[in-house]
């Protein structure tokens, strides 16, 4: 029903055994399906019954064994209609979804749930990932929940505080990189490259991808049967915005909507490559040495997916833009005081991607947008606190706290 397939030389390979990158010729591979069975199989009616989540659609999901699932009842998340941020940029149709919601507070745990699976099928003891820390908060819960191993690489000190906790509270084995996220995956796509029983769950393992494609199902869904005009998705390693493009042109595929989104990629200004190579109308892109932002998450030089999502944005007659720390925080700050939605920062580059695209007019108020926000604010407090005034501190007197709010 699937196999896997190299995105340039189109050459194909049994899902039987473990593979990342093609053999021939050393391309990013896909997961591709037969989708004149699948149609068969995907009877509309007893999808509908299901509740949302990322296993509602196992009919396209990339597993053999069933009752090797490990979930942690991940997907789900709720689309917010924002009509008060909307207001902002005169938008009648502004979405949020809320991957914050998952169960390890970001979209990876979609990824996450198919990939430890299969780690489950290919009968592996040790998962393993680099990270700027989402993946691996979801990796550790997995690899827990799943009872295997987890060993997660990390860029010293970069990683937001909550994360790290997340990964060491789930017992995952932290090693720290003196170096950059780059860096880190390097190494460890090495290690696993070289040892069979170390499985290796970063965006370039195909099957982690097609966990992350659910969101665009559920978007589908949650919009009753809409496809929306334009899908704005922070960029770092690039698999969620291929992910979220591919699942759309499966699902046209399949015959539920001839419609496709534009694809919105948001890259932070001090690590950009992928925006960069589209606004300059390139076809690779120039790795970023030294990346910084305070969008940790999405502090990437060299995204491993890069093809994968220029082909994406360039399908889907989408954009890229490149937003500023300080934008980034804005738009923090404006979601939550707008709409009661607290997200972390590179998923605050949607807002502040969104704002700069309908300033140059691009976007018609009509249209129907969803921004992904990908991971939640509590991941990350120290960038809010940093980037706010200090809250005064006084005596413990009534006198002076009603004096300072203007009560006397
Ligand atoms: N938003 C958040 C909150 C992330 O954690 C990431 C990636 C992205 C967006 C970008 O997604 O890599 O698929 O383009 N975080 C990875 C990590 C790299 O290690 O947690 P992408």
């Amino acid at each position: 029903m699937f196999q896997l397939e190299c995105i340039d030389c189109h050459e194909k390979y049994s899902p039987k055994e473990i593979i990342y990158c093609c053999e021939k010729c050393g391309g990013l591979l896909t997961v591709t399906y037969d989708f004149e069975k699948i149609r068969l199989k995907v009877e509309k009616t007893k999808w509908e019954k299901r509740p949302l989540s990322v296993w509602k659609y196992k009919e396209i999901l990339p597993i053999l064994d069933e009752s090797k699932i490990v979930s942690l009842r991940e997907g789900g998340t709720k689309l917010y209609k924002c009509d008060k941020l909307g207001e902002k940029f005169g938008l009648k149709n502004l979405y949020v979804k809320n991957e914050g919601e998952n169960p390890t507070g970001s979209f990876k745990d979609r990824g996450m749930t198919v990939g430890v699976t299969k780690a489950l099928e290919y009968g592996v003891k040790t998962v393993v990932c680099a990270s700027t820390g989402n993946t691996s908060a979801s990796l550790a819960a997995y690899a827990a929940k799943a009872g295997v191993e987890c060993l997660v690489l990390i860029p010293s000190g970069k990683i937001a505080y909550g994360k790290l906790a997340q990964a060491i509270v789930y017992g995952a084995k932290v090693i720290q990189i003196k170096g950059n996220f780059d860096d880190a995956l390097n190494i460890i796509v090495k290690l696993s490259l070289n040892h069979k029983g170390v499985y290796l769950l970063n965006s370039i393992n195909p099957y982690r991808l097609e966990g992350q494609k659910t969101l665009a199902f559920e978007v589908f869904n949650q919009l009753e049967g809409k496809v929306p005009d334009r899908v704005v998705v922070p960029v770092g390693n690039a698999g969620n915005i291929s992910a979220i493009w591919k699942g759309f042109l499966e699902f046209k595929e399949l015959g539920f909507t001839d419609n496709l989104p534009k694809m919105i990629g948001v890259q932070a200004e001090g690590a950009a490559p992928i925006a960069k190579a589209v606004k300059a109308g390139e076809e690779a892109i120039k790795p970023v040495p030294q990346p910084e932002t305070v969008a940790t998450a999405i502090r990437i030089g060299s995204p491993v997916n890069w093809k994968k999502a220029l082909k994406a944005i360039k399908q889907s007659n989408g954009k890229a833009e490149i937003v500023s720390d300080e934008e980034i925080v804005e738009a923090q700050k404006v979601l939550a005081r707008s709409e009661g939605i607290f997200v972390e920062p590179a998923s605050a580059s949607t807002i502040a991607g969104l704002k700069k695209l309908w300033e140059m007019g691009e976007i018609d108020k009509d249209e129907v947008i969803v921004c992904v926000a990908t991971g939640h604010g509590l991941k990350d407090p120290n960038t809010p606190v940093n980037f706010s005034p200090k809250p005064l501190e006084v005596e413990a007197d009534l006198k002076v706290v009603k004096r300072l709010v203007g009560l006397n």
